[in-house]
């Protein structure tokens, strides 16, 4: 009997077919819908290997169900949704997809920025809607991104190639990290602050941390006042690393200036979402690693990392070691 595989989205053919090749392979068919919770606990059952997403919550009831279940493939770099501890002590090898999405996911990063700093996307509906009558000194008028003072929050692999990209928008670069970042400090000129100073000194603050036990509720609305009433807000990481209710409140309080957020505590925003009001807010669906070639990458890696697991071999991007 071959090994069975459980796609918990739907993927491409190019991805199935490769895992067919050797494995009986089932897959969540309803592109916009995250395989319900019941469906998955019945798959586990069964599953020698599961390939996940973001929104699949892979905890200790999970692991309890399942019979000869490996590995566990998760499409991203963050593994917020796995309870690692218990994959352990179930014995099951857990891997994600670092690396391969940390150019796209700092493009976006910087577009996210670029976008909200020169109003973007109001200038486009603005233009759709047919309110474009004539030319004025003032119309949409945003603010500069070159030669201001990035501050990146979390600088692992994406924050350093946001800091890339910032170094040829002749940005300063201010950075805040659990440790310090030789490389990007003499490369980049990158310095290093205290998350305080970095907010009082940054027109750009830029959350890049992961989401862990010490990141979750990090932005609290004291930060936000200590942020310039002119500063702009990137979020492309994880939504509850922000307490969201605090950002809403600093933006109608005019605390920051503007907000572009690629992350959001629930995900999907319902359409009655405060942020969905706010002109200086851009919104976006959690697309960072978004490219096709990326997306593609990603789910290539997940298939060999199942193929690792299950011939025995060390598995790439091993999480829980
Ligand atoms: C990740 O990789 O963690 C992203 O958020 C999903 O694209």
């Amino acid at each position: 009997m071959k090994p069975f595989v459980y796609v918990t989205r739907q993927v491409p053919d190019a991805i199935f077919e490769r895992l067919a090749i050797k494995y009986d392979v089932e897959m969540w068919k309803e592109a916009d819908k995250a395989v319900p919770r019941e469906i998955l606990l019945e798959k586990v059952s069964k599953a020698d290997a599961l390939l996940t997403v973001i929104t699949d919550v892979v905890d200790e009831e999970l692991f309890s169900r399942a019979g000869s279940l490996k590995v566990v493939a998760n499409m991203a770099v963050g593994i917020d949704n796995i309870d690692l501890d218990a994959a352990s002590r179930h014995g099951v090898s857990i891997c994600n997809t670092p690396d391969v999405l940390t150019d796209t996911t700092a493009d976006l990063t910087f577009t996210l920025l670029l976008a909200t700093a020169r109003r973007v996307i109001e200038a486009a509906e603005f233009v759709k809607d047919g309110k474009w009558t004539s030319w004025a000194p003032m119309m949409l008028v945003g603010t500069d991104v070159h030669h201001k003072k990035i501050g990146i929050v979390g600088m692992g692999k994406i924050g350093t190639a946001v800091a890339k990209r910032a170094a040829g928008f002749d940005m300063d670069i201010l950075y805040h990290n659990r440790n310090r970042h030789e490389v990007a400090e003499e490369m980049l000129g990158a310095q290093y602050r205290s998350l305080d100073a970095l907010l009082e000194e940054a027109d750009f603050v830029i959350c890049l941390a992961p989401l862990t036990d010490d990141t979750r509720g990090l932005f609290q609305r004291e930060h936000f006042q200590k942020m310039k009433n002119e500063a702009i807000f990137i979020n492309a990481s994880r939504g509850p690393i922000i307490n969201e209710q605090a950002l809403i409140e600093a933006l109608e309080a005019k605390e920051i200036a503007a907000a572009g957020l690629d992350v959001f505590d629930k995900e999907p925003l319902h359409a009655a979402h405060p942020f969905l009001t706010m002109k200086n807010v851009v919104a976006l669906p959690h697309i960072g690693s978004a490219s096709k070639e990326t997306r593609m990458t990603m789910m290539m890696t997940c298939c060999e990392n199942i193929e690792a697991v299950i011939d025995n071999r060390h598995p790439r991007t091993l999480v829980n070691k």
